[in-house]
């Protein structure tokens, strides 16, 4: 058993004594792809990473989540108009989020949330719902909390959320501390106009091994993992290298590579887990061949069989006419 405190426990002590809650308060949160993949915890309670991390958030694609307290004795969850049983795995995380904010007799909470993206299909729905929700949370009882503490908070109710409170690239070290207050992201300061990132939305059906379950099972019982940490460490310098002299090909190449190690792991894992999808593959090998043709075009896969390709604007033209059906997202543009 870990010693460390909490999650609630660690949250009550920051938070200022007293909060009672507004009539209503809404937020809004982008999901968030990474160059440099999040996979492994040594705390599951408090998430926190085996190795950093960085990624791109999404713009307007993510999730915005209304926050209201109701009355009655239980919180009513609605995901997209639906509203989710209280027995169900997706309104039980959103309870218990809730949970490490109030008090027990303070009022229950109508959760209102919609995402633009499909979930739990490995479009990193998770981010942007506890992202969204810890940003709401944070206005609902106006605690007024700095960045670094909704980063660090969003991360207990999904580790990539904690990027997702940041625009643009985004590092999320993962800290030292058995609290761990200092494993929260950061944005940095670099924006690469030029940068585009397609969702390959090959199927939208919600994954059968969710990235929670998946990271643990390659941790407990893949080899392979053991070389993860030393990957992950390497790339984060090449990502890092390749954003600050703007490497189009060295960002994009050590994103793949990076992926499909992460991928490495997970097929190694017993009983194995294959994210991929007949499509998936063909879309990849699609991409190497037009890579070989001389675009300059890359891939990253996270725990779903959808593909998110990486270019430049310059090749928009190029990509679309190879995959029609692309979400094209400019992350450094103007809203
Ligand atoms: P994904 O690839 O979409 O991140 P995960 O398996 O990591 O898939 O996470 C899916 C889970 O994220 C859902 O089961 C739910 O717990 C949570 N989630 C997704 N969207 C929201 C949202 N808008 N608000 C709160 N939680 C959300
Ligand atoms: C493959 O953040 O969804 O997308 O912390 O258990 O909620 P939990 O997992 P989650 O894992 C994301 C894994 C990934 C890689 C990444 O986004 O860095
Ligand atoms: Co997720």
């Amino acid at each position: 058993m870990s010693q460390n405190p909490s999650p609630r426990q660690i949250v009550q002590q920051q938070l200022p004594k007293q909060a009672q809650p507004g009539p209503q308060a809404s937020a809004f949160a982008p999901s968030n792809i990474a160059l440099c993949k999040y996979w492994g915890k040594r705390d599951k309670a408090l998430n926190l990473p085996i190795n950093p991390s960085l990624s791109v958030s999404l713009g307007q694609l993510g999730s915005r989540t209304e926050l209201s307290p109701i009355d009655g004795a239980e919180d009513r969850v609605i995901l997209n108009g639906e509203v989710q049983s209280l027995e169900g795995g997706f309104a039980a995380k959103v309870v218990s989020f809730l949970d490490l904010f109030r008090q027990p007799g303070s009022p229950r909470l109508q959760v209102d949330t919609h995402n633009n993206i499909p979930t739990a299909a490995g479009l990193a729905s998770s981010a942007s719902g506890f992202a969204a929700l810890m940003l709401a949370v944070d206005k609902l009882y106006n605690f007024g909390l700095s960045p670094e503490q909704l980063s660090a908070f969003a991360r207990l109710g999904s580790g990539s959320a904690s990027r997702s409170i940041f625009e643009g690239f985004v590092e999320w070290q993962m800290g030292v501390r058995d609290d761990g207050m200092d494993s929260h992201a950061r944005p940095l300061a670099q924006s690469w106009p030029n940068f585009r990132i397609g969702l390959l939305t090959l199927t939208s059906a919600a994954k059968s091994v969710g990235s929670r379950a998946g990271m643990q099972r390659t941790v407990d019982t893949a080899h392979l993992y053991q070389s993860w940490p030393l990957q992950a460490a390497a790339d984060l310098e090449r990502i890092h290298q390749a954003i600050e002299q703007q490497d189009f090909e060295l960002l994009g190449a050590t994103a793949e590579q990076n992926a499909l190690s992460m991928h490495a792991t997970m097929i190694a894992s017993w009983p194995p887990l294959l994210y991929w999808q007949p499509e998936s593959v063909a879309a990849m090998q699609q991409v190497w061949a037009l890579r070989e043709q001389g675009l300059p075009l890359y891939f990253t896969m996270d725990a779903g069989p959808n593909l998110k390709l990486l270019f430049q604007g310059q090749d928009q033209q190029a990509v679309l006419k190879a995959f029609p059906s692309l979400q094209v997202v400019a992350p450094f543009e103007a809203a």
